[in-house]
């Protein structure tokens, strides 16, 4: 799996199979925070996911790959409440049981998505467009005339330390650079404090100092929250990976290392055909 190797696809179905993870324990001391399990999503007869199974834990920053149609955006789509799976379960916690909520009750939960296209306000500055994503009031003008306590402030000012946007919080959002909307977009989920990030190719259209930059954001943000993040770069997956899971056809493939994982001959022919 060269970082620049070609995706290509059908893959070989004799490859694909149930990755062998024991359940770990429903409890909020010792068990993840998301439970994925046995879940499946088929779109006219097409299985998009096939019994799918995966666990993240608390703080945990993951990185999830696999080639085109893998299913890994169907995947945060189950988790968000976009798509409802045919069977399975989803957890958040030990309790909540996400396919009982709906997309902004997942939202609300705190599990919040970032989506490709960055959808800051462009004639809002940098600045306001973090104070309207932290109100709960979300009409503009409301917001812009409502005065910010301190403790709001201080902490519009941590995340535009976090994104790196914090000589720009001036700037009109509609001036920022490609990577830097992308960053502010971070910045506006941040403000709602998510347990959860879900990121579905954040570094797509960047350059290669943007890609930098996004591989240290994202690494501040372990430990504080959990961040789940789909990304075909690999040199960037690298640069950020912990534990990383590799999805082909709807399943797990197989879990670890960057090393275990691009070693893994399973996956080398996943990515790379025969
Ligand atoms: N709404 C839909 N209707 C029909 N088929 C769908 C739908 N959404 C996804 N699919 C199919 O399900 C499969 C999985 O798609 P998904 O977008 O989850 O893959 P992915 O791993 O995110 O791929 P990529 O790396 O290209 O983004 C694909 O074959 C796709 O065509
Ligand atoms: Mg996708």
């Amino acid at each position: 799996m060269n970082p620049g190797a070609e995706l290509k696809y059908p893959f070989d179905a004799e490859t694909s199979g149930l990755w062998p993870i024991t359940p770990p324990p429903r409890d909020s001391l010792h068990g993840p925070i998301l439970y994925v399990e046995d879940v499946s999503v088929s779109f006219d007869g097409f299985r998009a996911l096939n019994r799918l199974s995966l666990y993240i834990d608390d703080g945990e920053l993951r990185c999830i790959i696999g080639p085109n149609g893998a299913g890994k955006t169907t995947m945060m789509d189950v988790i968000t409440g976009k798509t409802r799976p045919d069977t399975g379960t989803v957890f958040f916690g030990p309790t909540i049981d996400l396919l009982k909520l709906d997309e902004p009750a997942i939202a609300e939960a705190g599990i919040c998505r970032k989506f490709q296209k960055p959808s800051v306000f462009e004639k809002l500055s940098v600045f306001e467009n973090l104070e309207l994503a932290m109100r709960t009031d979300k009409r503009v003008w409301p917001t812009l005339f409502a005065r910010l306590t301190g403790a709001q402030r201080d902490r519009i000012d941590e995340v535009l330390a976090t994104i790196g946007l914090a000589e720009q919080s001036g700037f009109r959002a509609g001036a920022l650079s490609h990577g830097q909307k992308q960053w502010l977009e971070i910045g506006m989920l941040l403000m709602q404090d998510p347990k959860v990030l879900l990121v579905d190719e954040p570094v797509a259209g960047m350059t290669h100092q943007e890609l930098e930059r996004t591989a240290e954001l994202l690494l501040a943000l372990e430990g504080k929250h959990s961040v789940v993040v789909v990304e075909h770069d690999m040199e960037f997956v690298r640069s950020i990976a912990r534990k990383v899971t590799v999805l082909h056809e709807g399943s797990v493939l197989t879990e670890g290392s960057m090393d275990e994982v691009q070693n893994d001959p399973r996956v080398i022919q996943v990515y790379l055909g025969d």
